[in-house]
């Protein structure tokens, strides 16, 4: 493929990585926090210069001095609420006024809601759909179009290990990964032959702030052994590489893999029943 080449190379201090700066460019959604943040960390590592994307401004504008000063790249914050009417009409006007074209999109900002769907407050539950699924679909929808007349491109989503069974009491966030996958793994069929890929990276637990906000709300997340959660630095690592290969899913870490493997081997209602035997003691 033309275009998106990793290329890093370090120069052998230990405190002063150098990158070769591709020109290619990276917008990275929720780069504020938890994976998101790793990700911009590993491009910025690769050469890729990057558009930071999330609500906290002053986390954004830190990560981007930061990229600038080990990596060499221009780093740029764009603190955005992507939630509010436009945001992301209004956040691709912005970067075509400022003449920046995107060469790899990751759409990883998410939210999650954890319990039973009937108690858990509907507008959390929409804002959760809205920003998982529509902006996901949106944003990919407005910077695609160019990556294709380009010839290159790379889009990462951020999906779920959630995304290959039901999981009840995450009964709204696994279908919405459940969608990222789907519409991730659709296309990247389409997109077959034009330079441009698609890859759905689909971690387990994952040490980050949602996964706080699972344990405090789920005594199935609280008992997770803590060899089982992974770090945020191995996934962005294996999301980034995947995503420049081409690659179409990519689950890390080798329990993950087992489980996300295991489901297709069983029959669907096996898969829920077990689902909700387990499911239903977190509530
Ligand atoms: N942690 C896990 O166990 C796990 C497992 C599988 C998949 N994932 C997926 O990984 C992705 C990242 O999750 P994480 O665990 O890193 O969570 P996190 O630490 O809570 O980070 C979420 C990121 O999304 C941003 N965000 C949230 N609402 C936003 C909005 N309205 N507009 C713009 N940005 C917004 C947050 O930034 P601001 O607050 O600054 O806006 C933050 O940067 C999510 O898609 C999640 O579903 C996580």
């Amino acid at each position: 493929m033309s275009g998106i080449g990793p290329v890093s190379v370090g120069v052998g201090y230990s405190s002063l990585i150098m990158s070769v700066r591709l020109d290619q460019t990276a917008l990275v959604t929720g780069a504020s926090a938890g994976i998101g943040r790793e990700i911009a960390g590993v491009l910025a590592e690769k050469g890729f210069d990057l558009v930071l994307v999330a609500r906290r401004g002053a986390e954004l504008s830190q990560l981007a001095l930061q990229l600038e000063n080990e990596h060499g790249v221009r780093a740029v914050a764009h603190p955005v609420d992507l939630l509010r009417e436009n945001a992301a009409a209004d956040l691709q006007s912005e970067l075509e006024r400022e003449g920046v074209i995107v060469d790899l999109l990751v759409n990883n900002a998410g939210l999650i809601e954890v319990g039973a769907f009937r108690e858990l407050p509907l507008d959390r539950l929409l804002r959760l759909v809205r920003l998982n699924t529509g902006v996901l679909t949106e944003l990919t929808h407005r910077f695609l179009g160019s990556m294709v007349e380009r010839g290159h491109g790379r889009v990462l989503n951020v999906a779920s290990l959630a995304a290959f069974q039901p999981v009840p009491s995450l009964a709204v966030y696994a279908a919405t990964k459940a969608f990222v996958l789907s519409f991730t793994e659709s296309l990247s069929e389409e997109l077959k032959g034009t330079g441009v890929s698609a890859t759905a990276l689909c971690p387990g637990l994952t040490r980050t702030h949602m996964v706080e906000q699972a344990q405090e709300a789920s005594s199935l997340a609280r008992a997770t052994p803590s060899f089982l959660i992974s770090e945020t630095a191995d996934v962005a690592r294996e999301g980034v590489e995947a995503c420049l290969a081409g690659r179409v899913i990519v689950v890390p870490g080798v329990p993950n893999r087992l489980q996300a493997n295991a489901v297709r081997f069983y029959p669907r209602w096996l898969v829920r029943t077990i689902g909700g035997l387990v499911g239903r003691r977190s509530l």
